[in-house]
């Protein structure tokens, strides 16, 4: 049995409206609106739906305020999903989880390649610059746990999720396929004096580094603030650009990680601020010019 991806997420939100120009801005495709519901779809067909915290159709919350309330697990076939059950639990952590057959469509859309020293992929074919990002689908979700190892039970022993690295008494990268992106879902461990389970970030994925840049201009242009951004994750390869979301957490661009297959052999490694960044930009660049000495935060 094998997840492949994340296939929709719910939000369960305080200001809809707010969340409507958010989304947009962000570059996701409102495919239907209803009193009190949106619901957004990535590229590839990836649900992003959000609704009124106060609505009595959602899962319960796991912590207070606007936040995530459902993830939607895609998997092949019907088989893999009724190996899951298919009327959906709540994982360890009291978030609400279901496993469907996946939505998502096959795309034919490129990223631009990299001329490196070793490999020319591009002849007489100048790079692309992207006025704004369009994510192709929620790459992977974050949480804080205080009951890390029942979770890590709970997606591997029961959904059959992979560990792909892992800070240990701190984080947890977990990937649903065998072959597959470094990490569909990643949990952190409550540290004192944190206050509670939640949601710590939601992320896109877009098609190449350049729409990092381009979408996280963008989303600054807009007036939404970013929390840290552009930067690059050593652990999972990752360039990304990290927005503060009024649905909940933050929300992350993210471009170029790492795919791993039945042959890498997870890492333990020290949480350390430079596992986290090689390199990043606090509170993100200035969108309004480009010939910027400092972020919009600096001197
Ligand atoms: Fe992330």
């Amino acid at each position: 049995m094998s997840i492949q991806g994340i296939d929709s997420i719910t939000y369960g939100v305080e200001d809809l409206a707010e969340c409507r120009r958010f989304f947009l801005d962000w570059g996701l495709q409102l495919h239907r609106e209803a009193p009190g519901r949106l619901e957004f779809a990535t590229l590839n067909g990836c649900q992003i739906v959000v609704a009124h915290k106060d609505d009595a159709a959602l899962p319960p919350a796991i912590e207070g305020g606007s936040t995530l309330r459902e993830v939607v697990w895609g998997a092949d076939s019907q088989a893999d999903v009724a190996k899951c059950g298919e009327a959906g639990c709540a994982d360890p952590n009291g978030l609400a989880i279901r496993v469907r057959v996946s939505q998502k469509r096959k795309l034919d859309i490129k990223g631009v390649p990299a001329n490196t020293w070793d490999s020319t992929q591009r002849i007489n074919a100048p790079t692309k610059v992207y006025e704004r990002a369009h994510p192709v689908e929620v790459g992977h979700v974050v949480f804080f746990t205080d009951c890390m190892a029942e979770m890590e039970k709970f997606y591997c022993a029961r959904l059959g999720f992979h560990v792909s690295d892992r800070y240990p008494g701190r984080g947890l990268f977990l990937r649903g396929p065998e072959t597959g992106g470094h990490h569909d879902l990643f949990l952190l461990q409550l540290q004192p004096p944190a206050p509670q389970r939640g949601l710590e970030h939601v992320a896109f994925t877009v098609r190449d580094i350049h729409e990092v840049f381009g979408g996280g201009l963008h989303i600054s242009r807009c007036g939404w603030p970013t929390v840290i951004g552009p930067g690059r994750h050593p652990v999972s390869s990752a360039f990304f650009w990290y927005v503060k979301c009024p649905a909940g957490g933050m929300v992350e661009y993210y471009a170029d990680e790492d795919v791993l297959t039945g042959a890498w052999r997870p890492r333990e490694m020290a949480p350390i601020p430079h596992e986290f960044a090689e390199w990043a930009i606090d509170g993100g660049l200035d969108g309004n010019t480009h010939r910027q000495a400092s972020g919009p935060q600096g001197g």
